[in-house]
């Protein structure tokens, strides 16, 4: 692949937004819409695998998102095990790894648990991965990584001297992965909302109209192409 001529991102990253507009434009609780959002993420997966994108990386619920009130919050923690379950068998037909990025020790016992289940049972699918980010906030990221790097300076296991971007990359949640080439956000909003700042410094940027729920296969296909259109120079020039 040309860096002047993307072919497919490897790693996409999605902001899944809009569902509460979604729903209150038609007179359901805010709750339907995530539901209807999960389907979307079903869809998406799906083409998105078909198109041979290595890593999605989806926004289901930020550090931020606590503040909601109480009911919806519940909602979506209860939605979120619901979903797990009745979706396993697509991580398994698609042979995709299921991986979590976010303080996932904070989550309700009964998400985590259904989290690392389905987790574990993917765990042999290395080459391509969903990973959610879920109680994920970029500069909570950012410092825990400091912090378990000052932690390893301290013990005396890392040299300070030593500390450069690649160090900073390395104690990031999941330090493996590719950087995203490709933000996709929903809904028309157009802002980052502590999405992945780090990892999305080089990222081609695209905001669709659509609310989540109504971003289906068809949303996508076009997503892409938009992608295709793109020249990424990384601070260089055009060939
Ligand atoms: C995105 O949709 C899903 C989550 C943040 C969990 P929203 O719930 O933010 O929907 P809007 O932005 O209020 O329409
Ligand atoms: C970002 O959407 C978080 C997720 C999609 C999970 P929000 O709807 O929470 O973001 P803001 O509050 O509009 O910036
Ligand atoms: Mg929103």
């Amino acid at each position: 692949m040309s860096e002047e001529a993307p072919a497919v991102p490897r790693h996409i990253a999605v902001i899944m937004d809009g569902n509460g507009r979604w729903a209150k434009q038609r007179g359901l609780k805010r709750i339907k819409g995530h539901e209807a959002g999960a389907e979307s993420a079903r869809a998406v997966l799906h083409s998105a695998r078909e198109a041979g994108v290595e890593v999605l990386t989806l926004y289901a619920f930020s550090s931020e998102n606590w503040k909601r009130p109480q009911d919806e919050v519940q909602g979506l923690m209860t939605l979120l095990p619901k979903m797990l379950i009745k979706h396993e068998r697509i991580l398994h037909d698609h042979e995709t790894r299921l991986r979590v990025i976010g303080r996932l020790h904070e989550l309700p016992d009964r998400a985590r648990k259904e989290l690392q289940r389905v987790m574990d049972n993917t765990e042999a699918y290395s080459k391509h991965q969903l990973v959610l980010a879920l109680n994920y906030g970029s500069r909570q990221e950012l410092a825990d990584a400091a912090k378990a790097i000052a932690a390893k300076a301290q013990q005396g296991s890392l040299n300070p001297e030593e500390v450069d971007e690649a160090c900073l990359a390395e104690h990031l949640y999941a330090p493996d992965l590719p950087d995203p080439d490709f933000l996709i956000r929903t809904s028309g909003e157009q802002r980052l909302s502590n999405y992945l700042l780090w990892q999305l410094s080089y990222a081609e940027f695209y905001f669709a109209p659509e609310f989540w729920p109504d971003f289906r296969e068809d949303a996508f296909a076009k997503a892409l192409e938009v992608f295709q259109g793109r020249q990424r120079r990384y601070g260089g020039l055009s060939a």
